[in-house]
């Protein structure tokens, strides 16, 4: 094990204390004894001297030839292939998230790595025809400048990559605030960039505190676009914040992702599904599986099959490869989860099928541990039906038709994933077209995004925007729209007549 490091800001292409010097720590959560590493704590006065050396850094790479910007995402790729164990390992560590998922987190940073290089020779534009003879135009795509992103803990490698890669291949340049719980893997990628020679000033990171490092970021007047990930509460606070300056604001944030079971559904992989959906990162995904919306005539089938799965999950260290499940993040998330079990809990209908405790047998008492929980027999209308748990909680909550599954579905301010399970193809098409949300999935759990897609979601899970995939190129770039008249005269759209001469 890597023995504990002091780690500084990664500004203008080089390492530094924050300007107070002081630092903060970070340990793990399966361990607490465990010290990962001491971080910059930095305030307003970092963040001005990162968004400084992007704004100077935009002025040339914006102007770097974009199949040459690709060649830096080529080289981080094949950098982070080399070291995908490594960061796989530490974020496991730091995060928390069992090592296999681990490196899927640091695979997507590889993937969306590869997909925005291959961008650097396509960022398409437009050409259309002029309604004037004699004129050509086109709309291209141009960067905004320096962008500003705030980033999870639950992705700490796959999400800062889904942000900064799109806006680096369009000639953006970055300043990243890291989650104050996971910021070693976003040092993991500045090393990366540190080590393929991108050059100095392109990406920033700044460590700190939301307050003292993310606030100054979102007000920053030489800040030109806002990426967040996270609560739909500090999504709004930001969304204000940044409207003074009128800075494009993509936000994403919460959800109450929904697996709906039919009675015609093959209920066995609907409980694999449901499994993975639910406790897959602790269920400390946007996408978990949160809501269980479950035929009655399956339900009893469904709910036995489910338990009797959770039961077996194996809970801890999540270096361990035989480990499922590892722990949630931090003590806030223990406190909040743990309240909401008593909600859950409290209600007289809601049946706690399974789990619903800490766990703190051996080790195991050491960490954020949290039994796999169900509660069936839940009401559309319970809190724990309605609000983002963001843990290892899932709802079975019993319907009797595909009407009434849409219905539930839809019926929360979120709109990020949803799926079903269905033999019947007419069924998933009509769930497919009405359950709103951003991402939707035919007999499969609500998590498992590619990055070549659009991700996000609509409501409260988002403004409008989407990320990764080709909606990542739309994100961080604006259009130009250029008009070249070559006929020698002043000609007037809307308003000259165009004669047109018999041949
Ligand atoms: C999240 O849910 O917070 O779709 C991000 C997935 C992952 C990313 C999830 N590729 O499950």
């Amino acid at each position: 094990m890597a023995s504990p490091e002091n780690h500084g800001n990664y500004i203008d292409g080089a390492w530094c204390p924050s300007s107070s010097s002081k630092s903060f720590e970070n340990r793990s959560p399966s361990d607490t004894s465990e010290l990962i590493g001491t971080f910059a704590d930095s305030e307003a006065a970092d963040v001005d001297r990162a968004v400084a050396a992007a704004k100077r850094a935009y002025a040339s790479w914006r102007l770097v030839p974009a199949p040459k910007r690709a060649e830096f995402l080529y080289a981080f790729a094949e950098r982070l292939i080399a070291r995908k164990e490594e960061c796989a390992r530490d974020m496991s560590r730091e995060m928390g998230k069992v090592l296999k998922e681990a490196r899927g987190d640091v695979q997507e940073a590889i993937d969306i790595a590869l997909l925005m290089a291959g961008e650097g020779r396509r960022l398409y534009g437009v050409t259309t025809p002029s309604e004037l003879p004699n004129k050509f135009q086109m709309a291209v795509r141009q960067p905004i400048g320096v962008a500003g992103f705030i980033t999870p803990w639950n992705f700490p490698m796959a999400i800062p990559c889904w942000k900064s890669m799109p806006a680096l291949i369009a000639g953006n340049t970055c300043v990243v605030k890291p989650a104050t719980d996971t910021p070693l893997s976003v040092i993991r990628v500045a090393e990366i960039w540190h080590e393929v020679g991108l050059p100095k000033g392109v990406f920033n990171v700044v460590t700190g505190s939301g307050r003292n490092v993310g606030n100054p970021i979102v007000e920053h007047d030489d800040v030109s676009i806002i990426s967040f990930t996270g609560s739909t509460e500090t999504g709004r606070g930001i969304n204000v914040a940044a409207a003074k300056s009128f800075k494009k604001v993509h936000l994403e944030m919460g959800g109450k992702n929904a697996i709906i079971v039919m009675d015609d559904a093959d209920v066995e992989l609907a409980a694999d599904g449901a499994i993975w959906g639910a406790f897959g990162t602790a269920g400390q995904r946007c996408t978990a599986s949160s809501r269980l919306i479950v035929h009655k005539k399956v339900v009893r089938k469904f709910t036995e099959s489910l338990v009797a799965r959770a039961k077996k999950l194996r809970i801890g260290d999540p270096l361990d490869e035989s480990m499922d499940v590892g722990p949630v993040n931090s003590q806030s998330q223990v406190e909040k989860i743990l309240d909401y079990i008593r909600i859950g809990k409290d209600e007289d209908r809601a049946k706690l099928e399974c789990g619903g405790v800490r766990l703190m047998d051996g080790n195991l008492g050491k960490g954020f541990f949290i039994a796999p929980t169900i509660f069936g027999d839940v009401d559309r209308n319970m809190r724990i039906a309605r609000e983002e748990i963001f843990g290892p909680v899932t709802d079975i909550i019993p319907i009797g038709s595909l009407e009434e599954a849409i219905d539930v579905a839809n019926d929360t301010p979120y709109g990020l994933s949803g799926a079903i399970f269905t033999s019947d193809v007419n069924k998933a098409m009509v769930a497919m077209r009405d359950v709103y949300t951003g991402i939707f999935y035919v007999n499969s759990a609500t998590i498992g995004a590619e990055v070549h897609l659009p991700f996000g979601g609509v409501k409260q899970t988002g403004n409008g925007h989407r990320e990764a995939g080709v909606a990542g190129i739309e994100l961080f770039t604006e259009w130009k729209s250029i008009y070249i008249d070559f006929s020698g005269t002043i000609q007037k759209a809307q308003i000259d007549e165009v004669k047109i001469e018999p041949a």
